[in-house]
């Protein structure tokens, strides 16, 4: 794109000038800056070297080193959460998409207050809480283990229960969480660390909010006279769904005079942001690729022709249009129960039409040579 830029701006009067105002420009667009992020981690799997890791604060790169076998975990749970955040984005314009060996992760977008940080600063630090929390459960990790603070007898609606041993050790996972991924946000007074401290609580909540007991029966022949209960944590499925239908209700905020809180900006709002994701910023409308606002495009994506909602060709594509490919399926079909014990199916193939979206029109200008 500059090199044709360039060979245009080359007609006008004072070329040397603008050729490096330009060049000065992309620089500036394409330098990369400090803006990495602990999700990284994610990026490495299992090799995670604390030093080698952009964008730790002091205080996050501390408990790196102290603490290799939970970034193990935290790594392990990062690639979970991404899958998460694209699961519940799947059928939007953004899609929670990642970049390759790119330090900042999912680009630009996160150098935003916008509506979609919210969400992936909330689901990123559940994730944290899950997978710390799954971890000291299972006996992964020197410095926690589960929970057995819970002793004795306790009931719930179906009767009397004793408190086994194990119970999931939450409170740890949060701790640890709060400590780590808030270490950044904690060192800087603005309204996207305020807005970023505020979302991961919620994120760490949200985990917490769906808890449940899980017992085990005891008795004559299974009666479940005795039982034996402990906490779990549910399918992270769950705090992805909560957390997707807080995208959705989320508060836009302004900060404070003073800078230590937020003030809501719709004057009629009532009640308390406590446990509502907040953004500052509107978001762009990820229509066209635009690196600087961390919007992809979303020429190719998949759309559905009847749908009206988000994954509808009309909202996909932005009303560019679409074009439409007969591609051949293959399914498994006249799947027969053969005694005894397997199915056995059939390949069948059928033609479906996949519609994606058509790209943008290069503007004007760039035809120009
Ligand atoms: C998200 O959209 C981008 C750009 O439109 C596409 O390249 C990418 O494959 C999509 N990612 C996922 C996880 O669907
Ligand atoms: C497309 O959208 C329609 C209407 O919302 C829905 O019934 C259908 O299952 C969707 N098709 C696919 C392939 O997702």
């Amino acid at each position: 794109m500059g090199i044709r830029h360039g060979s245009k701006i080359q007609h006008h009067s004072k070329p040397i000038s603008k050729i490096y105002l330009i060049f000065i420009l992309l620089l500036l667009i394409f330098t990369p800056r400090v803006d990495s992020s602990w999700w990284y981690i994610g990026a490495l799997g299992a090799r995670v070297i604390c030093d080698n890791i952009p964008g730790l604060v002091n205080k996050q790169r501390q408990l790196c080193q102290r603490h290799p076998d939970l970034m193990q975990s935290i790594g392990e749970g990062a690639k979970e959460w991404i899958k998460e955040c694209q699961h519940q984005f799947r059928h939007h314009r953004w899609n929670c998409s990642t970049l390759d060996r790119d330090h900042t992760v999912f680009g630009r977008v996160m150098l935003r207050s916008s509506r979609e940080a919210a969400f992936v600063y909330a689901i990123s630090s559940a994730g944290v809480v899950y997978a710390i929390t799954r971890a000291c459960s299972q006996g992964e990790l020197k410095i926690c283990n589960c929970d057995g603070h819970k002793r004795g007898q306790a009931s719930d609606d179906k009767g009397n229960f004793d408190w086994g041993g194990c119970s999931d050790n939450i409170n740890y996972g949060i701790k640890f969480a709060k400590a780590f991924v808030d270490a950044r946000e904690r060192m800087v007074k603005d309204a996207r660390a305020l807005m970023n401290l505020h979302n991961n609580r919620c994120g760490r909540m949200a985990v917490k909010r769906f808890m449940k007991l899980e017992c085990k029966c005891h008795g004559v022949s299974g009666s479940c006279s005795l039982r034996t209960c402990w906490l779990a944590m549910s399918d992270f499925r769950r705090t992805g769904d909560y957390l997707r239908k807080k995208y959705n209700t989320a508060i836009e905020v302004t900060m404070n005079q003073d800078g230590t809180g937020f003030m809501v900006a719709d004057k009629d709002f009532q009640g308390s942001t406590k446990n509502e994701l907040v953004y500052v910023e509107n978001s762009p409308d990820y229509c066209l690729t635009d690196r600087s606002a961390g919007s992809l495009g979303t020429a190719g994506r998949v759309c559905n022709k009847s749908s009206r909602g988000t994954d509808g060709c009309e909202v996909m594509c932005c009303g560019r249009g679409y074009d439409t490919m007969r591609v051949k399926r293959v399914t498994k079909c006249e799947c027969k129960f053969k005694w005894c014990c397997a199915v056995e199916c059939k390949d069948c193939e059928d033609l479906v039409d996949v519609h994606t979206c058509k790209p943008h029109k290069r503007p004007d200008w760039l035809d120009i040579t």
